[in-house]
């Protein structure tokens, strides 16, 4: 299984430019999150610093016990290995083709053979498409293809942490679809911990496990995807709508005057751009039928039971609607498949409890 991510009070500057302060959240072992944020709010430079190519300067990164930031040169390679990554940018070498890119990391870390390497590469390589691209040279491919043969690259070591910055990014919206597949079913094959960066409102609201915001330089929340998902703040209800109307701007400040200039235009019938209906939970995507469970499920479910107390009350209802329907039947509702006795054994006991505490709140 992978493994979890521990990350404290984390504050980054360049120079006098602080990019983010006293960041603290777990990636929990073997489950998918994502990182939210506007443009220029350091989620790459988040991806970066949690395999220490970046140094931030107060905090704790610790991964499989050890404080990457404070760790010898030595441990960090080690650590790294634990890693693939799949840079915003592809980050493929122009000179090499695609099968040479996506063997890199098997040549490099590895005393595998010519054949066991092909072996491993092609595999990858159908796994996300470029079957038959293998010879092709980074610049001969379109930005959505470099994409994938980075995602490639990013697997061949079997990772238990996988790190993917904006896979979406260049790719129209069924590709984003399958890319989003992918990654679910990367999850259910090797039960690795994910954090994907996007700015993709879809695939933020149908892959995650856990869902983080970035904002003008704090984490504005982490969690469970249901409390992003339902949250009333300004700047997560914009992000998730795309509307010019909130605290989101084209730079990264914007104020008190351009909001209320903003809403005016739009009292006065101007058109805030955003789809506006972008509210609540749908389902989460699933595993392609034939595929392993995706045993982080299972534990999430778990985990979250025992922080639910903890949540906003918007929250607790989804995820409350969420174990009925799946202790109430084959997976109808946002979570893969059927549960052991012992899992649906559990949940009942709890409705009792915690579900019940909340609604006497509101009635
Ligand atoms: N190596 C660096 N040296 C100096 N400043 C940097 C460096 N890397 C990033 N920055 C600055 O850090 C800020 C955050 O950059 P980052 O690339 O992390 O943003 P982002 O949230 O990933 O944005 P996007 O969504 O556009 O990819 C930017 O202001 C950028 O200029
Ligand atoms: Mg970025």
């Amino acid at each position: 299984m992978g493994v979890e991510v521990s990350v404290e009070g984390l504050t980054k500057s360049f120079g006098s430019q602080r990019i983010w302060q006293d960041v603290t959240l777990t990636l929990p072992a073997g489950e998918v999150s994502a990182l939210l944020g506007p443009s220029g709010t350091g989620k790459s430079v988040f991806l970066k610093s949690l395999i220490g190519l970046l140094r931030p300067e107060q905090g704790s990164i610790v991964i499989d016990g050890t404080n990457i930031l404070e760790c010898s040169s030595k441990e960090l390679y080690e650590i790294r290995k634990l890693f693939g990554v799949l840079f915003q940018d592809g980050a493929l070498f122009g000179s090499m083709n695609l099968f040479d890119n996506v063997a890199f990391p098997l040549r490099e870390h590895t005393k595998k053979s010519e054949s066991e390497i092909r072996k491993i590469v092609m595999e990858k390589m159908e796994l996300v498409g470029l079957l038959g691209a293998e010879d092709k040279l980074p610049g001969e491919i379109s930005g959505g293809m470099r994409k994938r043969a980075g995602l490639a690259r990013a697997l061949v070591l079997d990772p238990q942490i996988i790190l993917v910055d904006e896979p979406d990014s260049g790719l129209d919206p069924v590709r984003t679809t399958y890319i989003s597949q992918t990654l679910i079913d990367i999850n259910a094959e090797i039960d690795a911990t994910i954090l994907i960066v996007s700015h993709n409102i879809n695939l933020a609201r149908t892959v995650p496990d856990n869902i983080g915001m970035l904002f003008r330089r704090h984490l504005v929340m982490f969690g469970p995807r249901e409390v992003l998902l339902t949250s009333e703040e300004p700047v997560v209800k914009q992000f998730l709508n795309g509307t010019m109307i909130g605290p989101i701007g084209m730079s990264e400040e914007k104020d008190e005057a351009q909001m209320a200039q903003e809403q005016a235009m739009v009292d006065a019938g101007h058109h805030a751009g955003g789809v506006d209906d972008v509210e609540g939970i749908v389902p989460q995507m699933k595993a392609t039928p034939g595929m392993p469970f995706r045993q982080a499920v299972a534990r999430r479910q778990e985990r979250v039971r025992h922080i639910m107390h903890t949540l906003p009350e918007n929250a607790q209802i989804a995820i409350q609607e969420s174990l009925d329907e799946t202790s109430g039947g084959n997976g109808g509702g946002g979570y893969d498949y059927a549960y052991s006795q012992e899992d649906t054994q559990v949940i009942p006991a709890y409705r009792g409890e915690g579900y019940e505490n909340t609604t006497h709140g509101q009635g």
